[in-house]
């Protein structure tokens, strides 16, 4: 995305015919995303640019490349609008063997996960990856780091000195995430790292899931764009009405384009070319078994919306969000080569990508060998954690030995956890944890060696019966998370993870039921996507032998330390009151025998 005098001296000049493209793409039927026309047209490739679309003859000479696109539908590479690849477990170099040959050659993300564990140095770092891949990342400086109330521990804090350096980067290209309550709170880093938005004149990218009325005003009020959280298509409607651009979000987790594209179907047509798409967080199963943006331009299809709308939402509409659009979202001379063969517009199965000018998948598969590159520490280091012994995971209370009336966490679905209040034993000072009653330990541990918190809390959910699960993937902080129906367990499965540098693991009685590596940053791993899918369903098996019957027993555990998340989460810092915004005492009343 470079340009310099010198090249663009030379775009310039392979725009006017006056030097050879390097590749035609002939015979195609061009799906023109800013018109809203399709019809026959050749596109001329300089580099890594269209330099011409239409008749494209007087750019062909003696080493011209020509890729013959007969009954081809010719496609903008499509665009993710909001992702945190992080959460796939695939690193950049697997995620892009993941989506790139299903068509998506651009993302907008944070890369927050990779800042929470290796800081600025270590994003460097996979910015070099994303240069060696296919993939372009068209990153948001995360508005703040950490994300939670109150403030937890991770191994770089985003603030405003830090927004002042990374907003005249040439890979930033907005604020990331800003979410409406920092907005609302008036907390001084956001508000700084935005001002410095304006000075930079880059866009703020926003997370405001129910904002409506006033609050909706005020939030925009402070200069936010875009959204990628609505929960109905009214408040779609409401964003779009009130200036908004509306990425909708179809997770692995959250299924929301059905309910939310009806803003366009049932509502008002006309809305649609402000409206986009995105995945967020996405499973390496997904990935493999539905595909990426090409799904979500097939379930928009499905939900009755023309395919030139779908694919302009896929195209297009990302990028004048994100105003890139002089970059991607379209085919048209000056944009970089993004472009995808597809059989037909309804249908959409996509056939052949070319990514910065070069065919990069067929058949949906990669072309050519990519291989992750060779990791500094910086994404490779050890879990800095001391180890942990059982005594670690035992509640102690003042009393000896009676009951305890504590508040447990209880899960009810990936998104959501209330109290639930239960009457344990206490044993010799210790609150004891009950598989009958389904109240298990719960500890998330600091493991950047910055302060060493461990905090302890009570779950329920769960189900297990015996043993425990351990993370070092744990989004946004990515602290090293266990939880279990024993010390003894939990400590093993915490050390395991230790001793193995990060990554999931299920134990029982003092041994490894199944561990998965996660040897980059402790969050991610290099392997093919169909192995990751493999692996954690391999996973979630071994936690069902502990007795767990939730469809996804380690990710409902690695969601726990989010405290946007009502209404309870744990961090390093302790159990959170997600609403009240505040750490709590989970023992509300101690009961001697009598
Ligand atoms: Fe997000």
């Amino acid at each position: 995305m470079e340009r310099t005098i010198e090249n663009l001296r030379q775009y310039i000049r392979a725009g006017r015919a006056l030097i050879p493209a390097d590749t035609l793409i002939l015979h195609g039927n061009l799906v023109n995303v800013m018109t809203s026309e399709i019809y026959p047209a050749d596109v001329a490739i300089y580099q890594d640019m269209i330099v011409a679309v239409g008749d494209v003859s007087a750019y062909q000479g003696p080493k011209t490349k020509v890729i013959d696109a007969s009954g081809s539908y010719l496609v903008p590479g499509l665009i993710d609008g909001h992702i945190h690849s992080e959460c796939s477990k695939l690193s950049i170099t697997s995620f892009a063997k993941g989506i790139v040959p299903s068509g998506t050659t651009c993302m907008v993300s944070g890369l927050d996960e990779y800042i929470s564990v290796s800081g600025l140095e270590g994003l460097k770092e996979v910015f070099a990856e994303i240069k060696q891949s296919p993939l372009k990342v068209f990153w948001g400086a995360p508005y703040k780091t950490p994300y939670t109330f109150p403030t937890s521990t991770i191994s770089c804090n985003f603030n405003p000195e830090i927004h002042a350096q990374v907003q005249t980067w040439p890979e930033c290209f907005g604020v990331w995430e800003t979410v409406r309550e920092a907005v609302q709170e008036l907390d001084e880093d956001t508000l700084g790292a935005l001002s410095l938005s304006y000075k930079n004149r880059l866009p703020i990218f926003g997370c405001a899931p129910m904002a409506r009325g006033n609050d909706l005003n005020g939030y925009l009020c402070a200069g936010v764009r875009l959204d990628h959280e609505s929960y109905d298509h009214q408040e779609v409607v409401e964003k779009l009405r009130k200036g908004m651009h509306m990425v909708i979000r179809e997770s692995s987790v959250t299924h929301f384009l059905a309910e939310n594209i009806r803003a366009v179907t049932e509502v008002n047509p006309s809305l649609a070319r402000r409206v986009s798409f995105c995945t967020d967080d996405v499973t390496a199963k997904d990935l493999v078994e539905k595909g990426h943006v090409d799904h979500l331009v097939r379930l928009a299809i499905r939900a009755g919306v023309s395919p030139m709308t779908a694919i302009q939402m896929g195209t297009i509409n990302s990028a004048e969000a994100y105003r890139i659009d002089h970059l991607v979202g379209s085919i048209s001379p000056g944009r970089i080569a993004d472009i995808l063969l597809v059989d037909n517009p309804s249908s959409f199965n996509v056939q052949a990508v070319i990514a910065n000018g070069n065919l990069v998948a067929r058949d949906h598969k990669l072309a050519y060998d990519l291989h992750a590159p060779k990791r500094s520490s910086l994404l490779t280091s050890e879990l800095k954690c001391k180890p942990v012994t059982a005594k670690d995971f035992e509640y102690r209370v003042s009393l000896a030995n009676g009951r305890a009336k504590v508040l447990s966490m209880e899960v009810k679905g990936p998104f959501v956890r209330k109290r639930r209040d239960v009457v344990l034993d206490v044993v010799d000072h210790v609150v004891q944890p009950d598989t009958d009653q389904d109240v298990l330990m719960v500890s998330v541990l600091e493991r950047f060696g910055i302060n060493g918190n461990k905090s302890l809390a009570f779950c329920s959910g769960w189900g297990l019966q015996a043993g425990a699960m351990a993370s070092s993937a744990a989004p946004d902080d990515n602290n090293l998370i266990v939880l279990g129906t024993n010390a003894e367990d939990m400590a093993f499965a915490v050390n395991h993870l230790i001793k193995e540098g990060g990554g999931q693991v299920v134990v029982k009685d003092g041994k490894v039921l199944d561990f998965f590596s996660l040897p980059v940053g402790g969050i991610v791993c290099d392997l093919e996507p169909g192995e990751v899918a493999q692996r954690e369903d391999e996973m979630n098996g071994a936690a069902r032998l502990l007795g767990c019957n939730l469809p996804e027993p380690l990710m409902y555990m690695f969601f726990l330390p989010i405290t946007a998340i009502p209404d309870y989460a744990i961090t390093d810092v302790g159990p959170v009151d997600c609403i009240a915004l505040t750490t709590f005492d989970p023992i509300l009343e101690l009961v001697e025998h009598t």
